[in-house]
C-alpha cells in the first residue's frame, strides 16, 4: 500500500501517492491538462501554480512538473493571461539605455517591493535583473535571467504591470547580438546549413529505422574533450 498525502486542487480534496509532482497527482486526482502543461521538465514555464500550506500563510509558487505534493497542500494551477510583448526588430534596435525607457518604460515605475523575485519558482532575482535593464547592463541582465522560463509569476504580482520575462528577452538578444563575441565556428555552421551541406546527411537519417537511428546515436562519435 502506497503512502498517501491529502492535497486540496482548486478547493477539491484528494488523496495522492506520496512523490507524486503536482502535475502528475493532478492527473492522479483526474485532471486532464490541457493547459498549463508542456515539456513535463522544467524548461517551458507553462505549468505555474501557487500553494499554500495548511495552517502557514505563505503564500507560495512553483512549476506544478518540478515540485513534488505535501500534506495540506492547497493548488491553484494559474490561468495564461498575456504580458505586454513590445514590438521590435533586434536588427533596427541598439543596446542603449534609451531602448529600454522606449520599449518597456513601465521598468522604470518598479516600487522596489521584490514580490517578482519572492514569486520566482527559478529563484532568479528578478528585481535585480529588472535593476539591471534599467541601468542598461544587459550583460548582466542577461546573464541573471539566464534560467528564466517565462512562467510569469513574477509579471503577474508586479503592481508596477512590468513583464519581467520580456524585459529579460530583450537584455538578452540585445547581449547575444550586440555584446558578446562573436561565435566564428557558429557562424560557420550556419552558413553551411544554409548552404545546404548538411541535406543529404539528414536524409539519409529520415530514410532509417528508430532501431536504425537508435544503434547510430549509441555509437556516435562522441567528441574528446
Ligand atoms: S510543463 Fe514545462 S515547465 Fe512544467
Amino acid at each position: 500500500m502506497k503512502e498517501m498525502v491529502n492535497i486540496y486542487v482548486m478547493g477539491k480534496l484528494y488523496s495522492v501517492p506520496v512523490g507524486l509532482t503536482i502535475m502528475n497527482a493532478m492527473e492522479f486526482a483526474g485532471y486532464k491538462h490541457i493547459r498549463g502543461c508542456g515539456c513535463r521538465a522544467g524548461f517551458c514555464g507553462a505549468c505555474a501554480v501557487v500553494y499554500r500550506i495548511k495552517g502557514d500563510n505563505e503564500l507560495r509558487f512553483a512549476l506544478a512538473c518540478q515540485t513534488a505534493v505535501e500534506e495540506n497542500m492547497y493548488i491553484a494551477s494559474i490561468p495564461f493571461f498575456p504580458t505586454q510583448k513590445a514590438q521590435y526588430d533586434i536588427k533596427d534596435i541598439k543596446p542603449t539605455e534609451q531602448i529600454m525607457m522606449q520599449l518597456y518604460p513601465e521598468i522604470y515605475s518598479c516600487i522596489g517591493c521584490n514580490a517578482c523575485t519572492k514569486a520566482c519558482p527559478q529563484n532568479l532575482k528578478v528585481m535585480q535583473y529588472v535593476a539591471q535593464a534599467q541601468r542598461a547592463d544587459y550583460a548582466a541582465c542577461a546573464e541573471e535571467s539566464f534560467d528564466c522560463v517565462a512562467c510569469g509569476m513574477c509579471s503577474n504580482r508586479c503592481p508596477a504591470g512590468i513583464s519581467h520575462p520580456l524585459v529579460a528577452l530583450l537584455a538578452r538578444r540585445l547581449n547575444g547580438k550586440y555584446i558578446m563575441p562573436k561565435s566564428a565556428h557558429l557562424e560557420d555552421r550556419a552558413n553551411a546549413i544554409a548552404k545546404g551541406d548538411f541535406i543529404d546527411a539528414l536524409e539519409a537519417i529520415a530514410g532509417k529505422s528508430i532501431d536504425q537511428i537508435t544503434e547510430l546515436y549509441n555509437h556516435r562519435e562522441i567528441e574528446k574533450k
